[in-house]
């Protein structure tokens, strides 16, 4: 490649990419503008679109390490720490915190679809990382892994918590499935949480690297259920760092418990387990470092004592952990001395109290402690016959920190697995997620036997990477005859290198661990250097005696040989073992007590040829099972990349980032994905999914796929764009299968209207045919009535003629006993009188706006004697009476298990008042509460329903009275009902205010804020009056719409369709129009819920029609449907605005408006005037409904929104609240602008050929095809699509 004089390219200087103009270019050198002269290698074309920092470098056109870093570099500056190479996610640790990892942000992504994650809607994030591991689990019914890689201080163990945080927030708790969000996490939940704190105190340290080093791999594993809950977790540890128990380096420190414990504990605790100051121990004051900056360690302390009771380690279990670290410490304060250095030695006079402070935490004898630190038990190699040598100065100090090292790694060991224990499952998990945190690659100045077990795992890793990513493509590819070759870099020999079976490097330091004595570090590298002189990935180091090369995937790594063999062993002399079987204390004793594995290393170190357990093994063989595992689930990458080495934000270290991406692999996968085909399909799976978008298709399998592609515009045999394989359709990039998915969604949204529109008209017919058979037995019932009561007049009048007759007869016989028969007679009619009239009284609530007014009429007495008759329909502010047993919490509470202060009490509720009694028979009065306007009445949670009794009745509800609540139980649901309704409405009639309402000609309503509304009816009649103050009341308040938000009435039924059916009576109120109501009415007291659509649509220019309709089952599903789609979020909130029905349904519509409730003062009050402006201009007297129907007919054909049902649509769109109004009629869906109430755009309906009303089923037409759709669920489909459709009539309107 030349570069041109003015180009713009990258070029490496200092192992860093920086951007630069090409001044000239000759003989393979390049001299930038800035005068710097590099070889053409190290250049490269500059790319565009990185300095947009794109969310998916896969779509970079220029593909280079430099251009990747420069897009990385980008988005890192604007704080975008996250970047895709296609499924790979990389973050950069920003070294700061950035606030989008809230709550919020797991809703959304949580929320969002997935193909949100897909078309670049999401931002890419870990959470997305996280939720396409969680709904791929649950859509393909297979466990899943996330393996967050990277090196020390990338943030893997950030981003591990990061996963677990969003899968406990989104798992569907107790089996639920759907987002219960900001529900309360479980208890096992909280453990995975909790966790954390204790790993990281125990596991992590400060290095120069990370103030939060994890010195440990883990893999956790999250256990689910089938339905998506979290029902347990395993945490698996690898390989930790126990040499930094007894040496820290320079500027940094041991494991932060040590720290924690110093610094947290209380003094009495400080006593209890002998701890001191830090630079008291020798371990923590070694490297004079014992602060962490902006770290409360105090707190820390306690977060991790908090996270000990939430992971349910017992009281003893923490005392004995508290034992053996400040033992630990302790036991580093053993100082020995001896003549000379070569001499054995003795522990020095003044470490006796430390000493003495290590055998009492652990329960040691002290004498054998001493001895276990100066002398080694040696076995002669006869039949068990040994003696006792005392160690150097130099070997006693190796004997103690052995020993402070083998309490430590045990005390790791144990507490990972209880943790781990305490929070598995019980049941096998159906799927598991698991997150991989484990060491990256790792070249320190000086690297020894440790080093080569991290990179080792990062070899293996790799190779699981490079099989996924390659090796499963290529063969994929292969199997389907594609002829497509891509080429990657495969490290399997590297791997073999190190692993294979007894021959590989391990297997020969295996081998010289074998020989006991006589194996050596020396003898190990001379054979690995006869074995392997000549290995492509061995390098011999020529000029060392101790070392060798290894050249990894990501760098040639030199290892240090010395030590090799000890470190592998790690082997536990005897007297160190017995010493620690020596402790008396159970706690102590569980944690350390080794229980035998098998192989013994310190076998091998005394001769013995036996099978060695030796740590690289026991290495090889977890991560050998950690790799199954991982191939075992449908892996998700995540590379976590360090932006600078300082620890501190707003650095982006280019060569820095240079050598971790040379290692993360991301190239390669660039590379891949470019040469291979991002989506893949069945023919049949495809076919099935995309038949659609071309009606029939002829063929089947590779024949139909081919058909539909065609027929979509896409060329089948350009290899760029598809590869047709022997059962698969390759496609090369994601977004052409967006793009038929976008052909398919619409063409469904089309069908959907279809549907739509013939439910609609289904649904009102079925409203009307029942209500037309109400009416019918209504109107059957009222003239039964009539006539029963006209057959008692007729009774009463003869029995009064009778009557008439005996006076006449009884006069001239005995006048005295006919006068008697009279009077009885007399004051029978009026106690029955008088009884109904208590009884009969009927109270109705009107809510307008919040104010709850209280109207009342007494039917029953208007047909009685011209006594009570002008007093007729008269306000009856008489309460409801309930009366009967209910258990009472005794005023002293209850003591748990104890309930015998719970009493059964006789309640009698009068108006505002609840009196109890000891019985029935009401002598014996017990107490009683007044009921104020504060007051309320409430269930008992589920929750507290365990501190409750049981016997007592098991239906509870309280009292609440001036922040005092009584507990009440009775034995039925409904008689729960009953009580906690009727005290509700007691307390909503203090509320009411009202004082009177008098009726005569002229009535007067006293509303609660104190003023009075008055109104003249001409009637007697109740009905008329209770319809008057309803209509008067509103329209005095100026409210079109109001609802009737409960009835209730004594025994005798309360019929609002009696009340409003009268039409003739209704059509006095004047030229008003009323609008919906909904309506829930009591019947009577039995029949408690029965909620009812109310219509009153009046007017004088069309005749009143005031309906009520069932609010039956389909009412529900739609507004749960409606409620469903407002929390997915593509539309805000969907109301039923306006409904319409009437006699002749949706063939007839008078005039519509546009109401709404809600809070947008302007539009409403705009359109109230609006409504009492044509109310005042209509003059015209009455019309037939023959009248309407023409008129509606040929509005209609004016204006396309005449006869509308509306729905207020309010959607989230372009960062505005967007609201819409949609409008459905009889000839299509209509989209109105809710601001300016234009119409944005119409959108008419297909035919429709057949319905069949008994199946649901039905058939409709679209472009020239024949459809069945199933009507199951209509309200669901129908607002399902809803949104989505009003979306994509907005976006397609030009
Ligand atoms: N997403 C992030 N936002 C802000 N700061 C972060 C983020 N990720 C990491 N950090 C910072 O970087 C530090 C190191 O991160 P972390 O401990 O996760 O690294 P690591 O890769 O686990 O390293 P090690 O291998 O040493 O355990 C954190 O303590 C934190 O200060
Ligand atoms: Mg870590």
């Amino acid at each position: 490649m030349s570069y041109l004089p003015g180009a713009k390219i990258y070029v490496k200087l200092n192992n860093a990419w920086s951007q630069a103009e090409v001044g000239s270019a000759s003989g393979g050198k390049v001299t930038t503008t800035n005068g710097d002269t590099v070889s053409e290698k190290d250049c490269c074309s500059y790319s565009a679109v990185a300095a947009q920092g794109l969310d998916d470098m896969i779509n970079l056109d220029v593909l280079h390490a430099a251009s990747i870093l420069h897009n990385l570099q980008t988005r890192f500056d604007a704080d975008k720490i996250y970047t895709y190479v296609g499924s790979i996610l990389l973050s950069v640790n920003p070294f700061k915190p950035i606030s989008i990892f809230g709550d919020d942000q797991i809703e959304t992504y949580a929320k969002a679809d997935v193909m949100a994650i897909k078309d670049g809607t999401l931002k890419p994030h870990i959470f997305a990382v996280a939720k396409d591991s969680f709904e791929q689990m649950l859509r393909d019914q297979k466990s899943q892994s996330v393996i967050i890689s990277g090196e020390s201080g990338a943030g893997k163990t950030e981003a591990t918590k990061y996963v677990l945080k969003y899968l406990t927030a989104v798992s569907s708790k107790g089996g639920r499935k759907g987002a219960q969000l900001g529900a309360e996490l479980s208890p096992v939940e909280k453990m995975i949480i909790q966790s954390s704190p204790i790993l990281e105190a125990f596991g992590n340290a400060k290095t120069v690297r990370n103030n939060n080093s994890s010195r440990f791999g883990k893999y956790f594993e999250i256990q689910f259920s089938s339905v998506g809950e979290i029902t347990g977790g395993v945490i698996t540890d690898y390989l930790l760092e126990k040499s930094r128990v007894v040496c820290p380096a320079e500027n940094e420190r041991g494991y932060h418990i040590f720290y924690l414990l110093c610094k947290g504990c209380s003094p009495e605790e400080k006593a209890k387990y002998k701890l001191d100051s830090l630079t008291n121990f020798y371990y923590t004051n070694l490297s004079g470092c014992f602060d962490i900056e902006n770290v409360d360690e105090v707190e820390e302390y306690n977060a991790v004592q908090q996270a000990f009771k939430d992971c349910k380690m017992t009281n003893m279990e923490v005392d004995a952990i508290k034992r053996i670290l400040s033992a630990i410490l302790h036991l580093g304060n053993a100082k020995f001395e001896s003549p000379e250095d070569d001499d054995p030695c003795n522990l020095s006079a003044d470490c006796a109290a430390s000493i003495k402070a290590v055998s009492n935490l652990m329960d040691f004898s002290e004498s054998q402690l001493s001895h276990s630190l100066t002398q080694r038990t040696m076995s002669t190699g006869g039949r068990g016959s040994v003696y006792k040598i005392k160690l150097k100065k130099k070997e006693a100090e190796a004997a103690r920190d052995a020993l402070a090292k083998h309490m430590y790694l045990t005390l790791f060991s144990w507490i990972v697995k209880k943790v781990s224990d305490n929070m598995k499952a019980e049941k096998p998990p159906a799927f598991s997620i698991g997150v991989l945190d484990i060491f990256g690659f790792e070249v320190m100045p000086v690297n020894s036997f440790e080093q080569l077990c991290i990179n080792f795992a990062n070899e293996k890793l790799h190779q699981q990477f490079i099989h996924y990513v390659f090796a499963l493509e290529m063969e994929e590819y292969d199997k389907e005859k594609l002829g497509i070759t891509i080429e990657y870099e495969d490290n399997k020999d590297c791997v073999e290198l190190i692993e294979k079976k007894g021959t590989g490097i391990l297997g020969i330091l295996q081998e010289q661990c074998q020989l006991g004595a006589r194996g050596s570090d020396s003898e190990f590298l001379n054979n690995t250097i006869q074995a392997y002189n000549k290995h492509k990935y061995f390098i011999v180091e020529k000029r060392s005696r101790t070392e060798f090369s290894i050249s990894h995937y990501a760098n040639p790594v030199k290892y240090e040989t010395e030590g090799f063999l000890e470190k592998n062993r790690d082997a536990v002399n005897d007297d160190i073992r017995s010493l620690m079987d020596s402790t008396k204390m159970p706690e102590i004793k569980s944690i350390i007590h080794k229980k035998e594995d098998g192989g013994d290393a310190a076998a091998g170190a005394r001769g013995r040829r036996k099978k060695v357990a030796t740590v690289a093994n026991k290495f090889k063989e977890s991560l050998q099972t950690l790799v199954s595992v991982i191939n075992s689930t449908t892996p998700h990458y995540v590379r976590c990349l360090k932006s600078t080495e300082k620890k501190m934000p707003g650095i982006f270290d280019g060569a820095n980032m240079n050598r971790q991406l040379g290692y993360s692999g991301v190239l390669e996968t660039i590379k891949v994905r470019l040469a291979g085909y991002a989506v893949r399909m069945d023919y049949t799976d495809f076919a099935k999914r995309f038949a659609i978008l071309v009606g029939k298709v002829s063929g089947e399998g590779k024949a139909a796929a081919s058909e539909i592609l065609s027929k979509s515009n896409i060329d089948v045999s350009d290899t760029k764009v598809v590869a047709m394989g022997i059962t698969k359709v390759f496609l090369k990039r994601e977004a052409i299968l967006l793009q038929l998915e976008k052909a398919r969604e619409q063409f469904l949204l089309s069908s959907v209207l279809v549907i739509q529109r013939y439910w609609r008209r289904e649904f009102a017919r079925r409203k009307f045919q029942k209500l037309k058979e109400e009416a019918k037995r209504k109107a059957e019932e009222e003239a039964r009535k009539r006539e029963e009561e006209e057959k008692r007049k007729r009774e009463e009048a003869e029995a009064a003629k009778r009557l008439q007759q005996y006076d006449q007869e009884e006069q001239s016989t005995g006048e005295d006993e006919g006068r008697e028969r009279s009077t009885t007679q007399q004051n029978d009619a009026l106690k029955k009188l008088n009884t109904n009239r208590s009884d009969g009284a009927q109270c109705t609530f009107l809510n307008i706006k919040d104010r709850v007014m209280v109207l009342g009429y007494t039917p029953m007495a208007t047909n009685h004697r011209n006594k009570v008759d002008n007093e007729s329909p008269g306000i009856s502010m008489e309460p409801v009476m309930i009366k009967g047993w209910l258990a009472k919490e005794g005023s002293k509470g209850f003591t748990t298990g104890r309930f015998n202060n719970w009493q059964k009490r006789f309640f009698v509720m009068k108006k505002d008042r609840i009196v109890y009694y000891k019985d029935d028979s009401l002598k014996d009065k017990k107490g009683d509460f007044q009921l104020e306007t504060s007051s309320s009445v409430s269930e008992i949670p589920e929750s507290y329903h365990k501190n409750l009794p049981t016997g007592v009745g098991n239906h509870f509800f309280q009292v609440n009275i001036r922040g005092r609540s009584t507990k009440l139980a009775c034995d039925h649901e409904t008689e729960k009902e009953k009580w906690m309704d009727g005290i509700s409405t007691a307390i909503l009639q203090l509320k009411s205010g009202i004082e009177k309402v008098k009726t005569g000609a002229d009535f007067s309503v006293h509303m609660p804020d104190r003023s009075v509304l008055t109104a003249s009816v001409k009637t007697s009649n109740a009905k008329d009056v209770f319809l008057k103050v309803a209509t008067t009341v509103a329209i005095q308040k100026g409210i079109q719409f109001f609802s009737l938000v409960k009835a209730y009435t004594t025994p005798d039924r309360l019929d609002f369709y009696n009340v409003f059916s009268e039409r003739d009576n209704v059509a006095d109120l004047g030229p008003y129009r009323l609008a919906f109501y909904r309506v829930i009415c009591l019947k009577g007291r039995d029949d408690l819920s029965d909620p009812k659509l109310l219509a009153v649509e009046y007017s004088q220019t069309v005749r009143a029609n005031l309906m009520f309709f069932e609010y039956d089952e389909n009412d529900a599903i739609e507004l749960a449907a409606l409620q469903l789609k407002v929390k997915e979020g593509t539309i805000n909130s969907v109301t039923h605005t306006r409904g319409f029905l009437s006699e002749n349904l949706h063939e007839y519509m008078p005039d519509s408006q546009l109401m709404r409730y809600g809070d947008n003062a302007e539009v409403t009050n705009k359109w109230e005037a609006d409504i009492l402006n044509r109310a005042a201009e209509i003059e015209d007297t009455k019309k037939s409904i023959n009248e309407c129907m023409e008129e509606y007919i040929t509005k209609s054909q004016e204006n396309p929104l005449y006869g509308c049902t509306f729905f207020e649509v309010s959607m989230i769109r372009e960062e505005t609240d967007y609201a819409y109004i949609l409008g459905v009629n009889s000839t299509g869906l209509h989209v109105i602008d809710r601001k300016t109430r234009s119409l944005v755009v119409s959108f008419p309906y297909v035919s429709i050929m057949r319905w069949s009303r008994s199946s649901k089923k039905f058939n409709f037409t679209t472009q020239g095809e024949n459809h069945w759709t199933m009507l199951t669920k209509q309200g669901e489909e129908i607002n399902k699509f809803m949104g989505i459709y009003v979306r994509f009539l907005l976006d397609n309107k030009d």
